[in-house]
């Protein structure tokens, strides 16, 4: 189509076990993009729980019933990676004011970076402002209520894990 630029943007993160919030930011995401690849990094400095294979399952069935979507992975920088699927925009969570000096700090030296791709944030459903990864993992670990934060079948592979 003449003029016609499809939008694309990648959605980056450890997702170590993926939660409800990932899956929040992700819907919202969806519906203003042509496509949304969210993104397992792999270089990140944490230690996961989890290995690719299974964190690349989970992000798959949490999204599986979303339309243009689609999960990949990546190691190196998120820009690199963004300017080889055509992504013209990040889109991170912001779930507190603690979250932005880092955003605000990554976004600017992803710009230096490539000054051509924006990084959008979205703001996730209240109940979820104070869900991480490692916060359900911890309660997990000890045996706490976390059916509201995850789907199910992260529930019980968490379950497996501990
Ligand atoms: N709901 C629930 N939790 C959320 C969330 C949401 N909406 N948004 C963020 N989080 C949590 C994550 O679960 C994670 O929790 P954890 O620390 O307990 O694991 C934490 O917030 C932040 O993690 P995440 O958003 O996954 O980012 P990250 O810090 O793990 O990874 C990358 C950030 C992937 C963007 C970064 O490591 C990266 O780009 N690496 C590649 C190298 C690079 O280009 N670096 C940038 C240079 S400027």
């Amino acid at each position: 189509m003449p003029g016609f630029s499809s939008r694309v943007a990648i959605y980056p993160g450890t997702f170590d076990p993926i939660t409800n919030g990932h899956i929040d930011i992700i819907q919202r995401a969806a519906p203003l993009f042509d496509k949304v690849i969210v993104t397992l990094a792999l270089n990140s400095d944490k230690n996961p729980l989890f290995s690719i294979e299974e964190r690349i399952e989970m992000i798959k069935r949490s999204t599986s019933d979303m339309s243009h979507v689609e999960v990949a992975q990546f190691s190196g920088l998120v820009v690199d990676f963004a300017a080889r699927k055509g992504a013209s925009v990040i889109i991170r969570g912001l779930r507190a004011v603690s979250d932005f000096e880092f955003e605000f700090q990554m976004a600017l030296m992803n710009r230096k970076q490539r000054p051509e791709i924006d990084t959008v944030y979205l703001m996730p459903d209240a109940r979820y402002t104070y869900l991480s990864s490692s916060i359900v993992k911890e309660v997990a670990q000890h045996g706490g209520r976390i059916e509201r934060f995850v789907p199910q079948f992260v529930l019980d592979m968490l379950k497996k894990k501990f």
